[in-house]
């Protein structure tokens, strides 16, 4: 076990910032030469029993693999694209990403983009399927709103010679997508040219079953161009783009004529600038796309919020994933067939099983209800009474008072953090004690703690419970969408 655990953080850190962990490693271990024992606490929440000796040889590996490879690492640190099967998960807001920001404290960043998950569930509330070529759903936005425009990017090319983009990775949907030349209302200025790519195989025409495949495929004109072309809102935004192939390059693995969309004219709301890559389980999805390579699998680990400087990892494919991990069945709901539902069966907090009522937390294809995963919601969000019932247990373990700051309102004076119990996700065949850097944030003076969970924003009448970003730092999440299965193990992966 331990050993599969450090196999998978050398492969996961071969990127240069490892060299900014290695020396706060080095000077953590500098400082304290033996390692105190895990308390009884981190022992629960590692699910292994951590020693000093695994520790040490974890360390040295660190520092071996990193003088192994530090003559081949280059002056740009961000370059770095990892290896066919395994990218960068880099945070949209981190150091590597173009839209990082520098004026925010971590916390508050969280908070603001926390705000914005109310638009997320109701995005996600909208995806029933869409059978034939209907109009694009359209969710219902209230303006004057800020939008989430994902929160993790990852690097990738477009077309010979390659053109960059940093796309938002979404496991809800399906789609990858662009802002294209001339597009008009988009946010950004790095634009995917056909004409500067001689690997661009041209638009699916409209009456190919690929264009019926995607969510929002506009009717084909009885005259003029025969290119499929479909509309989407997406993040508060509406748009507008063409389904076109080129090859889509990742980290050093290129797939010939991807099919995405070209996007030629956005309105409302923001959009993510570079646009989108998909990795949910439909159709035009990567995985659907690249199944003759990947075979349906992928798992990804995001790096913690406060990691700045750190990124993650997506790896494709069933190579290269980890062996021995606990898992889930992963569900599939026809009538939303993008989403990853699993069956989340019961909440412990600290030795309390949570008294909840099974039809709120039951999967149930018709009513889109159940409990999903997801990569762009930022804080798990339960049904109203299933988050009541977590947060009073919870609340009752504590004790107060409380506070409410922005999306949180269970919020208590720091020091009696130590108090707060541990919350336990039981899934069928697998229980996930959420350590407790995925349960709580910190306010920004440091003087306030917060369960960071929510109830589905009230304007959303939503049947769905998200278990989202900030509960999955630092856990790898592996989709095995063949067998129907989803791993989750601990993982340093920043
Ligand atoms: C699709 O979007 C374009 C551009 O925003 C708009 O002109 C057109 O009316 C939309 N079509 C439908 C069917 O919504
Ligand atoms: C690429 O990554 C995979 C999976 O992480 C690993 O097994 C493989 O050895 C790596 N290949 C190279 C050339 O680094
Ligand atoms: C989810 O788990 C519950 C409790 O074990 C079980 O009754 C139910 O059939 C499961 N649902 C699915 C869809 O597997």
């Amino acid at each position: 076990m331990m050993k599969d655990m450090i196999i998978d953080n050398i492969i996961v850190l071969r990127s240069p910032y490892f060299l900014f962990v290695l020396v706060l490693l080095s000077l953590f271990l500098l400082k304290h030469p033996i390692l105190p024992a895990p308390s009884k606490r981190q022992q629960l929440t590692m699910g292994v029993n951590q020693t000093m000796s695994t520790s040490i040889v974890l360390m040295a590996a660190l520092v071996y693999v990193h003088l192994s490879s530090s003559t081949a690492t280059g002056n740009d640190a961000c370059a770095s694209e990892g290896n066919d099967t395994d990218m960068s998960v880099i945070p949209i807001y981190g150091n590597c990403s173009p839209f990082k920001t520098y004026s925010s404290s971590w916390e508050n960043t969280i908070m603001n983009m926390a705000a914005k998950d109310p638009l997320r569930v109701q995005y996600l509330s909208s995806l029933v399927k869409t059978r034939g070529r209907k109009r694009a759903p359209t969710a219902p936005i209230a303006s004057g709103q800020a939008f989430n425009i994902g929160n993790y990017v990852l690097r990738l090319n477009l077309g010979t010679p390659p053109q960059l983009f940093f796309m938002v990775l979404d496991t809800s949907t399906d789609e990858a997508w662009v802002p294209c030349t001339g597009c008009t209302g988009c946010p950004s200025t790095a634009t995917y040219s056909p004409q500067a790519s001689t690997t661009y195989a041209g638009s699916v025409p409209c009456f190919a079953p690929r264009c019926g495949q995607v969510r929002g495929a506009l009717p084909c004109p009885s005259t003029g161009s025969n290119a499929c072309t479909f509309n989407q809102s997406y993040a508060g935004s509406t748009f507008s783009a063409t389904l076109v192939q080129d090859s889509l390059k990742l980290a050093t693995d290129s797939l010939p004529s991807y099919a995405f969309g070209c996007v030629n004219s956005v309105s409302g709301g923001s959009f993510p600038a570079q646009g989108l890559l998909g990795l949910g389980r439909g159709p035009l999805s990567l995985l659907s796309q690249s199944w003759s390579r990947y075979s349906g699998v992928f798992s990804y680990c995001l790096p913690s919020f406060k990691s700045y400087y750190f990124s993650g990892s997506l790896k494709l494919g069933p190579t290269g994933q980890p062996r021995r991990i606990r898992t889930t069945p992963l569900l599939r709901n026809p009538r939303r067939p993008s989403l990853y539902y699993v069956n989340l069966t019961g909440v412990t907090v600290g030795r309390v099983r949570v008294p909840l009522q099974t039809e709120l937390l039951a999967f149930d294809p018709n009513r889109g209800s159940g409990t999903i995963i997801d990569s762009g919601t930022v804080i798990t969000r339960f049904v109203e009474p299933v988050y009541n019932a977590i947060r009073d247990e919870f609340r009752n373990q504590v004790k107060g008072p409380f506070v409410s700051i922005g999306a949180f309102d269970t919020c208590f004076v720091k020091s009696y953090e130590k108090l707060a119990p541990l919350i336990k996700f039981r899934f069928t065949g697998l229980d996930l004690t959420l350590p407790y850097e995925n349960s709580l944030i910190h306010s920004s003076n440091g003087f306030v703690a917060c369960l960071a969970m929510a109830a589905a924003p009230n304007n959303v009448n939503s049947v769905l419970n998200v278990i989202a970003n900030y509960q999955q730092q630092n856990l790898r999440i592996l989709f095995d969408t063949v067998n129907n299965k989803v791993g989750i193990a601990r993982e340093l992966c920043n």
